[in-house]
């Protein structure tokens, strides 16, 4: 046997139809069995280094388990239109029952020029007057609106931060974009979870982009409102978040921070009582991101536990002096606060971070189990 065809493993863990993933020196590879034929190409993804041999055969073409990029199964040539973004293929036989794979590639690595996508740039601030973002979690029936008192006040905070102080303001209603829902990619490994997200690069249909881009590239202060819904935050703002991911996961992954002196706060309103546990996860999310919050970072209003007159609520709520003052007050809180950040950062080169977890993944993979 030349010393070029290393002996990697027994053809029978090979099942017909299927993709294993085995070593060769320090290559991973993905070995493909369809009958009798055989296919060897390198393991490792083009795109941000997917285990190929963990994937799936579609038809021709060995399908990347993080996101579903395509490389033949013989030659490593990518799907059509994209052949040349191409993974190296090797030679393969088998001998007695054994998976001989030559050394050398065959075929090399090609890679298409991939432009970044536009929210891949450096966030940096434009100069400006303070932005205030309003992200409004409720959800209804689009062509059928109803009244929310947690977007009431909302608009009224957006509004007082526009009329009083001078700010520029967005509101995103999120049910009114089209949003996939987060696939998980940071089960399959936190590499996999990539900023910009994956879906967004993928889906240019999917329109989660609006949040990123307003959260990450424009907002100085972004105010999130959501209703409670059954003691949890409603359905649409933990659809939000679970896209966000991909921001706090580029802190842990790279110490990258791409929130700097931003401000959140919130508004929380509901039939009934759970807004201390609902806040508790939005300043914990909210922070984890690397946003700062102003002295009473919330306001908040609920129905109690016997009372089930909603429609009064609404009216409450509506004609309530309180606490649409409440929602400018805190506007003007959190105006205040990115004022102070913004100037005393202004010439300030370094930015310490951290998060969470203080360090970042390589230096938990060193730790030996057990002196955690
Ligand atoms: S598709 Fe393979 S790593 Fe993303």
């Amino acid at each position: 046997m030349s010393n070029d065809w290393i002996d990697v493993g027994a053809a029978s863990e090979v099942a017909d139809g299927a993709v294993r993933e085995f070593t060769l020196g320090h290559t991973r590879i993905a070995v493909t069995r369809r009958g009798d034929a055989w296919g060897a190409i390198n393991g490792q993804c083009n795109h941000v280094g997917g285990p190929l041999g963990q994937g799936r055969l579609d038809g021709d073409y060995v399908v990347c388990p993080w996101h579903y990029w395509k490389f033949h199964w013989q030659t490593g040539a990518g799907e059509p239109g994209y052949e040349a973004d191409r993974v190296p293929s090797h030679h393969i036989r088998i001998e007695a029952g054994r998976i001989l794979v030559q050394r050398a590639a065959a075929t090399p690595r090609g890679h298409l020029p991939h432009p970044p996508h536009p929210l891949a740039r450096p966030p940096e601030r434009a100069a400006g007057s303070i932005r205030v973002l309003g992200l409004s979690t409720t959800s209804m029936t689009l062509d059928q609106p109803r009244y929310s008192t947690s977007e009431d006040l909302l608009e009224h905070a957006l509004d007082s931060a526009a009329r009083d102080l001078g700010c520029e303001t967005r509101l995103i209603r999120f049910r009114e974009l089209r949003v996939r829902e987060c696939e998980g990619f940071y089960s399959k490994s936190a590499r996999a979870c990539t900023w910009p997200c994956s879906i967004t690069q993928m889906d240019s249909r999917d329109q989660m982009e609006q949040v990123y881009e307003g959260v990450v590239h424009w907002a100085d202060v972004i105010l999130v409102a959501t209703p409670i819904r059954w003691g949890a935050p409603g359905s649409l703002y933990s659809k939000m978040v679970e896209r966000m991911n991909c921001i706090q996961n580029q802190e842990t992954l790279h110490q990258k921070h791409l929130l700097k002196n931003k401000v959140a706060a919130f508004i929380v309103t509901g039939g009934q009582d759970n807004v201390q546990a609902v806040v508790g996860q939005m300043l914990t999310f909210f922070g984890e991101l690397g946003c700062q919050f102003p002295q009473f970072p919330f306001i908040a209003h609920s129905r109690g536990w016997s009372a089930e007159d909603m429609e009064r609520n609404q009216a409450v709520v509506r004609d309530s002096k309180g606490l649409h003052e409440g929602a400018q007050a805190l506007a003007a809180r959190g105006v205040q606060m990115a004022r102070m950040m913004i100037e005393a950062s202004e010439g300030a080169s370094t930015f310490v971070g951290g998060g969470r977890k203080a360090q970042s993944e390589e230096a938990v993979a060193r730790v030996p189990p057990g002196n955690a």
